[in-house]
């Protein structure tokens, strides 16, 4: 029986495995990969010293990408913005280092693309390198306040029966976004259920939460290469939000979900927030308002030495 049911799991892992593997060998989307070259040029103008001539193969395809993509017919903007500006900074960044080489390729580039010049004047997106001072990255009372804000998020298992408006759900998202992900290509989405149709679908709702909010990761946001980097993102992003929403006095709670195995309730969660198929779904979380009295699990921590090593 146990034998059986190891072979069961095994198949149903082996198929996911080669459903995602087929989603993501058609390929990282044009979009993706356009705004994954675009932040590897952005990532060239913050370092100190960089090598004459360095970038011109990545501008050569970021210029093919946006071409590409400004000959769809549903171009994505972000896409376009991101790419437009950050070949406009690099343009600026080469004609002022006064090599002539570099001056004459950036005058020269645009020559043979005017779709992507007269696209250029229209973006008003700043892309590129951002200067700033070690003065304005810091936080006043910096540790007193992370000590303060991560200490009060606690994982919320009993909300109050309050709906979160639409406008602080949008806003948590906004916040969230400004978290760290592979070549900035945000390769995430946010479904929200309301708790109500997950009863409705039989599904419990033991935490009263008034939305779940299903994390997935866009497998074809990577090439074949970084398979299975959507989980890492979206999980970031998942953190981020799960903060957020500390910050905007929204209690929440992680909810891990079946990564690699079918699940009947990730197929309820696929049909009713119409979750394509490129999309995993990697995470859910509970969201509510906290009741004015609740309890949370102490959930002991380790200490620091317990989990860092210096080798
Ligand atoms: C990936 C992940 C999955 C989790 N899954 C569940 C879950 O299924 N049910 C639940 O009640 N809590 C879940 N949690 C919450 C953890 O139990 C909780 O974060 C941990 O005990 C620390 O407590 P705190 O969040 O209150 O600080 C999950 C957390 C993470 C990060």
């Amino acid at each position: 029986m146990k034998l059986a049911r190891r072979f069961l799991k095994f198949a149903q892992l082996w198929d996911t495995f080669r459903h995602d593997r087929s989603s993501s060998l058609k390929g990282q989307t044009a979009r993706d990969a356009l705004v994954q070259t675009a932040h590897r040029i952005e990532k060239g103008l913050t370092i100190r010293n960089p090598r004459r001539l360095w970038g011109w193969d990545k501008i050569a395809r970021l210029a093919t990408l946006l071409e590409k993509e400004l000959s769809m017919p549903n171009p994505d903007r972000f896409a376009l913005e991101t790419g437009a500006s950050v070949l406009k900074a690099y343009l600026e960044a080469k004609k002022s280092t006064g090599d002539r080489e570099e001056t004459e390729r950036a005058a020269k580039l645009l020559d043979k693309t005017p779709r992507i010049r007269e696209w250029m004047g229209t973006v008003t997106a700043t892309g590129g390198a951002r200067h700033l001072t070690a003065q304005e990255v810091a936080v006043p009372d910096g540790l007193e306040w992370a000590r303060k804000f991560f200490s009060t998020r606690h994982s919320v298992r009993d909300f109050a029966d309050r709906p979160i408006p639409r406008e602080t759900l949008l806003q948590a998202v906004q916040l969230a976004l400004m978290c760290p992900s592979a070549c900035n290509r945000q390769p995430f989405k946010v479904y929200v259920l309301e708790g109500k149709r997950r009863e409705e679908a039989g599904y419990e709702n033991i935490y009263h939460a008034d939305k779940y909010l299903v994390v997935t990761g866009e497998i074809n946001a990577f090439s074949a290469e970084e398979y299975g980097d959507w989980i890492v993102s979206a999980t970031i992003f998942a953190t981020y939000l799960v903060l957020a929403l500390h910050a905007l006095g929204i209690g929440s709670c992680m909810k891990k979900k079946e990564l690699h195995f079918a699940s009947k309730y990730n197929d309820f969660l696929r049909e009713t927030c119409h979750i394509p198929k490129n999309e995993k779904i990697v995470l859910e979380i509970a969201a509510g308002h906290c009741k004015d009295e609740f309890s949370v699990a102490c959930s002991n921590r380790k200490r620091a030495e317990d989990v860092v090593v210096f080798p």
